[in-house]
């Protein structure tokens, strides 16, 4: 089973950004827990990140017809206000799980909003690098019970 986990615009910078919302894990750290968490679970994960708009839409595009089962994605601050990546991901087929790091809705007023949270399964926010591990298995999960 494919599952790809895409992360948004600045995350690059975790583990150097705002320790107190983020923790202090890096992209990489975050990137290789997935990684062996999808092993244990059976599944194949890709984790990709970018700092630009057009190029993270092409890569949801590209999940439309390349076998991905389910996609998991922190879309960082476009969460808030990008109908472009809402757009593409409300063409896939497959489920999606919104994670971010932070209690979203504990924060500024503007991070409360998701444009994404009614095209996506579900969302899990404020446990750290956890929220990723948890999306990880709701991922797999809904993969699953969507082949049954
Ligand atoms: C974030 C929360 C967003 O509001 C913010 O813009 C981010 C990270 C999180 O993981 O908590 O970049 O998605």
């Amino acid at each position: 089973m494919k599952i790809l986990v895409l992360h948004g615009l600045n995350l690059n910078m975790f583990g150097k950004r705002d320790p107190a919302q983020y923790g202090t894990a890096t992209l990489a750290q975050i990137d290789d827990q997935v990684q062996a968490l999808g092993r244990e679970l059976g599944a194949t994960v890709e984790c990709m990140q970018t700092n630009f708009e057009g190029a993270m839409v092409e890569r949801i595009h590209l999940a439309h017809s390349d076998g991905t089962a389910a996609v998991v994605i922190n879309a960082g601050a476009w969460t808030h206000y990008s109908y472009g990546i809402r757009d593409a991901l409300a063409i896939l087929k497959c489920p999606i799980v919104e994670v971010h790091m932070s209690n979203v809705h504990a924060r500024e007023a503007f991070r409360h909003v998701s444009v994404l949270s009614d095209i996506v399964r579900g969302q899990i926010c404020g446990f750290g690098v956890e929220s990723y591990l948890l999306g990880l298995r709701a991922a797999v999960s809904a993969a699953s019970a969507g082949k049954a």
